[in-house]
């Protein structure tokens, strides 16, 4: 066996579970590959964080069953295999699947390949919780950033949410294993580090906060520090003095509402207000003016009414958000949403085109200020003439190629904005 292809479905968290994947296949031997076709081992990363994931990936097992070469090893692992009876679904609607592990035991997928390479027999293994932590050495791409981990598991239980069921309660990592992998990073030429976790701010190793681990981050260095996700129930004063100042600390924040409405917000679990809300977004922005937010929202929760969806609509322009990220609520089986009274499909696509609609405007409002603005940006690629890259309030920027280098920073004068998207020139 030689070369390997991985499949990565959901968020920033399972991005970086492919490259520790990816690094346990390199530590075998084994080399990636572009093209399914050629993979000894295919592996899917999967996610059902909502149904539309879940169905993505079932169609895709579907086709890979006539591109794989014959003898090469499948494997599914994730967040979807993490729930046994959905493994087991799986395995028997896709006889093809070799491996199928949760988030639990990823670690052991070396092993699982190994096993499964002698016997030939079919390997279901589900953990129902970790068992022990084993960091391996993760296989980066060749881009300016790196994800780190600072903790793994949910505690919040928001009732629409499958995340605390398929990864478990909060584990944090060592605050000095931690510090040690960002310096290696940076050693290593890494420009940016985001610190990964499904809820950042309640960070805890001994007495040590997440505003106490970002104190630890303030290295002398030129970089750039972000984090996700922080939840705004905890979102103290502490850190957004932290980001004013911070000189490593990137003035952009991800700070998901999910609602604009009380009573939806109560019944989603979320343990703030639209007032909590909005008066955090106030004491940051007074203490960091350029801070770039955005945002999760959630449309359709069940018992959602025209006017909580208007209290949306409203916080929505009233917050100006530099970028939201939008859903439809997916019902998932084994939350308290799924047992609640649905809505139905049609309101739910109408009220998410609305929300897009009201965003895209903002979006482009935003945008238009920025023009005449001096910035800086991190370059992140560099292709066919083109520099692109992000701004402090991560703002992304396309300038021309002349005399610049991906991981530069590079002061740069906005010029222009079109449907939002920016362009700069470099200044002397
Ligand atoms: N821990 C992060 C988010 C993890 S999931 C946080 O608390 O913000 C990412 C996003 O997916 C969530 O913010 C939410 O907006 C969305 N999401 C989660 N469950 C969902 C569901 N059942 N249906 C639709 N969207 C959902
Ligand atoms: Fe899900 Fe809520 Fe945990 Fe985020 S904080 S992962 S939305 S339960
Ligand atoms: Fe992420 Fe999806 Fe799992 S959003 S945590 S990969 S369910």
């Amino acid at each position: 066996m030689s070369s390997f292809y991985i499949q990565t479905y959901g968020c920033q968290m399972n991005v970086h579970e492919s490259e520790k994947i990816a690094g346990i296949l390199r530590d075998r031997g084994l080399t990636a590959c572009d093209d399914v076709r050629d993979a000894d081992i295919i592996v899917f990363n999967t996610c059902c964080v909502r149904e539309t994931a879940e169905t993505r990936v079932l169609g895709h097992l579907g086709r890979i069953k006539s591109m794989k070469k014959p003898g090469a090893v499948l494997a599914v692992c994730g967040c979807m295999t993490q729930r046994r009876e959905a493994a087991e679904a799986l395995c028997k609607r896709c006889p093809f699947v070799d491996i199928a592990v949760g988030t639990f035991n990823i670690h052991m997928l070396g092993e699982y390949i190994d096993m499964f390479s002698a016997t030939g027999e079919r390997i279901i293994e589900v953990w129902d919780e970790p068992r022990e932590a084993r960091e391996g050495k993760p296989l980066r791409d060749g881009g300016v950033n790196a994800w780190v981990n600072i903790m793994y598991g949910c505690n919040n239980f928001c009732t629409y949410c499958i995340v605390p069921y398929v990864r478990g309660r909060e584990r944090c990592r060592p605050i000095d294993d931690i510090v040690r992998d960002v310096e290696e990073l940076l050693d290593s030429g890494k420009k940016q580090i985001t610190l990964l976790g499904q809820n950042v701010n309640s960070y805890k190793y001994k007495d040590k906060t997440f505003a106490d681990l970002l104190g630890y981050l303030e290295l002398d260095r030129k970089y750039r520090l972000k984090f996700m996700t922080s939840h705004p129930k905890d979102f103290s004063p502490a850190l957004a003095e932290r980001i004013a100042q911070s000189k490593v600390l990137s003035h952009n924040l991800h700070l998901p509402v999910q609602s604009g409405s009380d009573r939806i917000l109560a019944a989603m679990n979320r343990h703030y207000t639209r007032s909590d809300y909005l008066s955090k977004v106030e004491s940051v922005r007074k203490l960091v003016p350029d801070i770039g937010l955005s945002s999760d929202i959630m449309v359709g929760f069940p018992t959602e009414t025209e006017a909580d969806f208007a209290d949306t609509l409203e916080l929505v322009e009233r917050v100006e958000y530099n970028n939201l990220f939008t859903f439809i609520y997916s019902r998932r089986s084994g939350t308290p949403a799924a047992e609640m009274p649905q809505l139905d499909y049609k309101t739910k696509q109408a009220r998410i085109d609305r929300l897009i609609k009201k965003q895209f405007e903002i979006s482009k409002s935003v945008a238009d200020r920025a023009v005449g603005q001096t910035v800086e940006v991190l370059i992140a690629e560099v292709k066919d003439g083109k520099a692109f890259g992000k701004t402090e309030s991560d703002a992304a920027v396309t300038l021309g190629a002349d005399g610049v280098e991906q991981g530069e920073f590079v002061k740069v004068k906005i010029v222009s904005s079109v449907n939002a998207n920016l362009t700069g020139e470099v200044v002397k």
